[in-house]
């Protein structure tokens, strides 16, 4: 059994310690939020954070999580939406949604650390999420709503 903390409950999972977290989490613990899309570390599709940094699912074993914190996209909001999931909503950010839970969870750990970051630091932050539908510009004007409602709390 491999043993950690998922969206802040204690999780055991029976499986191949090689087997990566994205498919553990999608067909063990059913949660689909996280998507499939390369399964190399390209595209960030399947982006969860581990201890609050964002990974990529696809390539990472289950046996390194063992211990650790996962939040992914359904444990980001806590009584209310995380500030992201708001600032996405009200800018419609969304095309076909398909990589939208990654583009999140990136969003969300670069706000973690920046409350106000420049274009740059967005466009470093999201290099590796890939939208084949080129929100890229929504995306970013949605981290900077985002990072405004962070700071007035
Ligand atoms: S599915 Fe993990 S980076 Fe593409
Ligand atoms: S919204 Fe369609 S791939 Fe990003």
């Amino acid at each position: 059994m491999i043993a950690f903390e998922l969206n802040g409950e204690p999780v055991e999972v029976a499986a191949d310690p090689q087997m990566p977290l994205l498919w553990v989490l999608r067909e063990n613990l059913e949660l689909t939020g996280t998507k499939f899309g390369c399964g190399m570390a390209l595209c960030g599709a399947c982006t969860v954070h581990l201890n609050g940094a964002p990974i990529r699912s696809c390539v990472t074993p289950v046996a390194a999580v063992a211990g650790q914190r996962i939040t992914t996209i359904e444990g980001l909001a806590g009584d209310t939406l995380h500030p992201v999931q708001r600032a996405w909503l009200e800018l419609d950010v969304p095309q076909c949604g398909y990589c939208q839970s990654g583009q999140i969870m990136s969003a969300a750990a670069l706000l973690a650390g920046h409350s106000n970051p420049t274009d740059a630091d967005i466009d470093s932050a999201m290099a590796g999420n890939i939208c084949r539908c080129g929100t890229y510009d929504r995306i970013r004007q949605a981290i900077h709503r985002a990072a405004a409602l962070m700071r007035e709390g």
